[in-house]
């Protein structure tokens, strides 16, 4: 047991999806996994191990935002000897070609956070996914016919802002898309050099205001979960 993970030695898989809502991560274990475990119920964050054909994989909520989510990546590696991360989330689109349901491979990801800025000492970190599993999910996307793009992408610290137009010089400057996690995700994966990926789907658009219906939200969900369960060791 962990501070925050209930889980007994052993019975976490080496390679973890983190969904940010653990109920993502139940769909996960129930709709792709057999023999199933449930290894963790602290805070409701559900964390589960099975088999995925032939490979063992957990999967586990990550909760909203960078704090959050480091808690958890801390301990997964720390305390259980997790060698990859793959985060399965949605995220709002920033560039006009980029519609409700699209998958979006996180090459960089910048932030607003200060965590870096601390860590670094004033200094910007550019974190980075790892090139071997960002180009395998890549390439099944492609062969899934999946509209995926890859690039930078901009994790914040607020999802509600109170100058509206806040988004619009990341877009200029290329970013695709915005969510809440990827850049604590991918500079925890350097220090602890591990593997780290995240794959979204674009859930709404910052551009046109449009949002994703449940259905949607559920097609989309099921095949970012299905390109990590096909890259997973
Ligand atoms: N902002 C932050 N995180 C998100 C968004 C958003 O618009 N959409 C999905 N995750």
């Amino acid at each position: 047991m962990s501070i925050h993970i209930g889980a007994t030695q052993g019975q976490i898989a080496s390679t973890v999806l983190l969904p940010g809502d653990p109920l993502r991560a139940k769909y996960i274990a129930e709709t792709f996994l057999h023999d199933v475990v449930c290894f963790n119920e602290v805070r409701g964050m559900w964390g589960y191990t099975g088999r995925y054909g032939d490979k063992t994989v957990s999967t586990m909520g990550s909760g909203m935002g960078m704090p959050t989510l480091s808690i958890y990546v801390n301990e997964l590696v720390t305390e259980y000897n997790v060698e990859t991360l793959i985060r399965v989330g949605t995220c709002g689109a920033f560039q006009p070609d980029l519609k409700i349901g699209d998958v979006v491979l996180a090459m960089t990801a910048s932030t607003d956070s200060h965590v870096n800025k601390l860590r670094f000492d004033g200094k910007d970190y550019a974190p980075a996914a790892s090139f071997d599993l960002l180009l395998k999910a890549y390439n099944v996307a492609i062969d899934r016919g999946i509209n995926v793009q890859v690039g930078g992408i901009f994790s914040g610290d607020t999802f509600y802002n109170d100058d509206p137009d806040w988004w619009k010089i990341w877009s200029e400057y290329g970013a695709l898309v915005v969510e809440m996690e990827s850049n604590g995700l991918y500079t925890l994966g350097a220090k602890f050099k591990i593997s780290t990926l995240s794959i979204l789907t674009v859930s709404d658009s910052l551009v046109t205001g449009e949002a994703s219906t449940a259905e949607q939200r559920e097609k989309g969900f099921a095949q970012m979960a299905e390109i990590a369960l096909e890259i997973a060791a």
